[in-house]
């Protein structure tokens, strides 16, 4: 059977999560957080001294599964479901910078067409619509101002206990999208059939529908 996909690619905080969250209960389709992946390889790493051990050991003694509990995304490394380990700055900065390695990127590469094959996905992070599904049915590119994404991630964490200021999320924004666009293998960038929608000055809810309106031309839904 012919599966859907949508590819929703950009920089951190521009929304992407939450957006193709929605979008995908709306249309029934499997919502697919692939920076996850990225971050439980970065957990993984954590119990290596050294890069080099890490690789060494990726292939053979990290085995990832995607589950879903009533449409949210759980991540089991290794059997133990480390979903609410992956948030953290430490993992958020190492898998940012680990992402880079091609070996990584290989590894990940396969179980992402995988998941494409078996279900209609809603795909998000910043190779979708350039390496893992070039042939998705619909891409978007979105994005938002790295003041703008800042200011939200600001606004979600200020009540939170240590929450960062709004000039360390900044730069920690900044940094990623450099990392994230600079590296040699699948940068960031914008697929050239990808639509670009950018978020800065408009409401969730509005790029949702907009988005959902895209997949009404762009997809054959029954
Ligand atoms: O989307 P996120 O912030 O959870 O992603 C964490 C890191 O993983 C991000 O800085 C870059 C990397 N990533 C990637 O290289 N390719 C993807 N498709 C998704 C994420």
């Amino acid at each position: 059977m012919k599966t859907h996909s949508i590819a929703i690619d950009g920089p951190a905080g521009a929304g992407k999560s939450s957006v193709a969250r929605e979008v995908a209960s709306q249309l029934g389709f499997v919502y697919v957080d692939t920076g996850a992946l990225y971050r439980a390889i970065a957990l993984f790493s954590t119990e290596y001294p050294s890069v080099q051990q890490f690789l060494a050991n990726l292939e053979s003694d990290c085995h990832l599964e995607l589950k879903y509990f009533g449409g949210t995304q759980c991540i089991f490394l290794n059997g133990e479901n480390v979903t609410d380990k992956l948030r953290t700055a430490e993992i958020t900065m190492k898998a940012s910078e680990l992402s880079a390695l091609p070996q990584v990127r290989a590894f990940l590469l396969e179980t992402q067409k995988d998941i494409a094959k078996a279900y209609n996905v809603i795909m998000d992070g910043r190779d979708i619509g350039t390496v893992v599904l070039p042939d998705a049915d619909l891409k978007i590119y979105l994005t938002a101002s790295a003041e703008e994404r800042a200011s939200r991630r600001y606004l979600e964490l200020e009540d939170k206990p240590d929450a960062p200021s709004y000039e360390q999320i900044l730069a920690d924004i900044q940094q990623r999208d450099y990392n994230d666009m600079h590296r040699a293998i699948a940068p960031l960038q914008q697929a050239k059939d990808a639509i670009l929608l950018d978020s800065t000055n408009m409401g969730f809810h509005e790029v949702c529908e907009e988005i959902l309106s895209l997949a009404e031309k762009h997809l054959e839904l029954e």
